[in-house]
Formats: C-alpha cells, structure tokens, sequence
C-alpha cells in the first residue's frame, strides 16, 4: 500500500532543507505518496495559525512526517497561542508522539568540529530518549494568578505544572530499555529525585519497569550530575531516557558535544510508530534562502524516518551510507566547513548525497 509522507517545511530554512531530504526519498522510488502543508510562522502568514486544521488533518492521516522547523523573531510579539513554536507542540500533543530519540553522534570526519578534545569525544554515539508529549510542558494548570495570601501575598504569580502519570513514565521506559538492548544494554534514567515528588515517582516506575529488562544495566543520574558528565565523559553513557524539560535540555547540551547540529536528526514516534521526523536545530532565519545551510540533519531525519515509520532499514541504512560517503568525499556546507574541505551550498549537498546513493 502507498505511504503518505507530510512533509511540513515550515520558516526560515525548513523549505530549503526538507526540499533536499524530500529528494532524496524521490530518489529511492518507493511506493510514497508526499504531500506538502505549510505550518509554523508560514502557516501563520496563509491561514492565521501556527498549525492549521488542514495541516493537522494531513499529518494525521500521514504513515510519517518530514518537518522542516519554525519560528523567527519576528513572531516575538505575537501571544503564545499563535506563535510558530505552538505547532510542533501541538502536533506532539495531537499525534501522541510520546518518544523522542535524539542520537547524538560524532561522525569521524567531523572529529575537529566540537569544542571538547578529542579524546573526549572520539567515536562518540549516545541516544537521548525524551519524553515528549507530558511533564511541566503540558501541565495544567498554568497561568499567571493573584496570591491571596502568604509572604507574596497580593503580588501576582506566574506557575506551571509539572506531573507524570504512571503510564506515561512506563511506556517511556520501555523504549528506553529496549533501544538500549539493542545498544550497549546501558541505560541511564535522569531525573530530579533528590527534590522532585514527579521524580522520586519517575525513578521508582523506571526501576519496576527494569524487572523486564534483566540484560539491561540500568543506571539513575540526578540532572543537574547528568549536564555535567556530558561534558566530563560523555562516551560513559549510551542510552538516556529522561522526562521533556530535562531531555529537552540535556539533548541540545549533547548536540553541541559533537559541534555540528546541522548533522543531528531525530524521531518523535506514537504508539503506533506514526512519527514525525525533523532535524535537531532550528529555523535559523539569519541564514535563510541563502543556499547555505546543511540539509544533512533533515536527510539523516528521512533516513530514521525510513526505518522506524516505513519499517525499511535496508533503504535507511544506503541513505545513511550516502551521507558518509560525502563526507568522506571532503564536501561540506558552510557550518562544518574546514580548511582541506570542500564548501558546498544546501542544494549542491543535496546533489551529492543523491549521487552517493547510486
Ligand atoms: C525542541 C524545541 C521545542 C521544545 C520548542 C521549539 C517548543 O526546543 O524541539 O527541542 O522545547 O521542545
Ligand atoms: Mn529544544
């Protein structure tokens, strides 16, 4: 049966990007169907709304979608509800899209690129697993109140929430210890017990979840220790699995370890292994429509898209072979640039990585 691929480029260098990771899924002529919607800022200009009706519909009705990014500082001012971030937000919350992974990886050739010495991080390959759709990210309540009393009193006081149901932490969990069986078998929960009720809650559903997974060596890292030790020793963890502000968090802190976002893909997946699939950075408008970004990250993002929505790890593994053999060729947009390398544009790349996957 056809797939249907949404692809929702979004602003600033989304449409650039996901133009050349929808390429190369043309390229493998696969039984795909892709339909194209705008969302963020974009979606805002054309229809007054981050995310749509018509855009939810199709990325509801989609087997995988392709997200390009949002949001620019132009939208600063407008109120919450509409600002561009609100649509990936919603369309976590819409889809159910509870499991991110987001592999931080040091490809060998970029090995100058971090900021960390290189024994530090040689040969680095972690995965974050973030939970995505609770926590004090989607809490209820929230707002801004008036204190009827206490030391504050009549002052008036912004708060938020943060809970995680008992299910919520389990199904988390388990795609925590069953990536990490495939792994090394490490596992390492981060959380906030030592303060945190939601934490000691988290910690305490992680350990009778582990009862499953006796070949997994599971560890607990508060997360404040957690941001620490990736920069210390990262290549001591393999699998974290942790709740949305702290993954959220300590997966950009890992990103920079390998100090190319520009190569880091990642999966936001449901129950049913719907997911959508976008670059870990961002729109970055500064550098917009210049044919300068790296279209790496959101061709990587097809690549887990292929193996984890469409079920085809064969088609993954040549995309992702593809984007080895360019970087061996010496070629490199402008982000990854380096003396004895070749500068590529975003298109140019693209061409590349095309070719590669002869
Ligand atoms: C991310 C982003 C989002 C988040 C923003 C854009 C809402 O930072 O995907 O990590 O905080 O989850
Ligand atoms: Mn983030």
């Amino acid at each position: 049966m056809t797939k249907k691929i949404a692809i929702l480029p979004g602003d600033g260098i989304g449409p650039e990007i996901t133009e050349q990771a929808a390429r190369v899924l043309q390229a493998l002529k696969l039984d795909i169907d892709m339909t194209t919607a705008p969302v963020g800022g974009a979606a805002y200009e054309q229809h007054g709304h981050p995310l749509p009706d018509s855009t939810l519909e199709l990325a509801k009705n989609a087997d995988a979608i392709l997200f390009g990014a949002v949001g620019d500082w132009k939208y600063d001012s407008l109120p919450r509800e509409l600002r561009p971030e609100q649509a990936i937000l919603g369309l976590r919350k819409a889809l159910g899209l509870f499991a991110n992974l987001r592999p931080a990886i040091l490809y060998p050739q970029l090995a100058n690129a971090s900021s960390l010495k290189p024994e530090i991080v040689a040969g680095l390959d972690i995965l974050i697993i973030r939970e995505l759709t609770g926590d004090i990210y989607f809490g209820q309540p929230r707002g801004v109140r008036e204190l009827p009393d206490g030391p504050f009193k009549g002052e008036r006081q912004g708060f938020d929430t943060m809970h995680y149901a008992e299910s919520e932490i389990r199904r988390i969990a388990h795609v925590g210890f069953q990536a990490a069986a495939k792994r090394q078998g490490r596992l390492c929960s981060v959380d906030k017990a030592n303060v945190l009720e939601t934490s000691q809650f988290w910690r305490d559903i992680v350990i009778d979840v582990a009862r499953e997974y006796p070949e997994v060596e599971l560890s607990h890292m508060y997360v404040d220790n957690a941001a620490m030790q990736l920069v210390r020793a990262p290549k001591a963890f393999d699998v974290i699995v942790t709740g949305n502000l702290f993954g959220d968090i300590l997966s950009d802190e890992a990103a920079m370890l390998t100090g190319s976002i520009g190569m880091l893909p990642s999966a936001s997946l449901n129950a049913s292994n719907q997911g959508l699939y976008e670059p870990s950075h961002g729109s970055a408008p500064d550098i917009a429509g210049q044919n300068i970004a790296n279209p790496l990250a959101t061709i990587l993002s097809a690549a887990m898209l292929l193996r984890y929505s469409l079920n085809l790890p064969d088609e993954a593994d040549r995309v992702e072979r593809a984007v080895q053999k360019v970087l061996e060729q010496g070629l490199r947009t402008a982000d990854i640039h380096e003396e004895g390398t070749r500068k590529v544009g975003t298109r140019e790349m693209g061409d590349a990585v095309l070719q590669a996957l002869a």
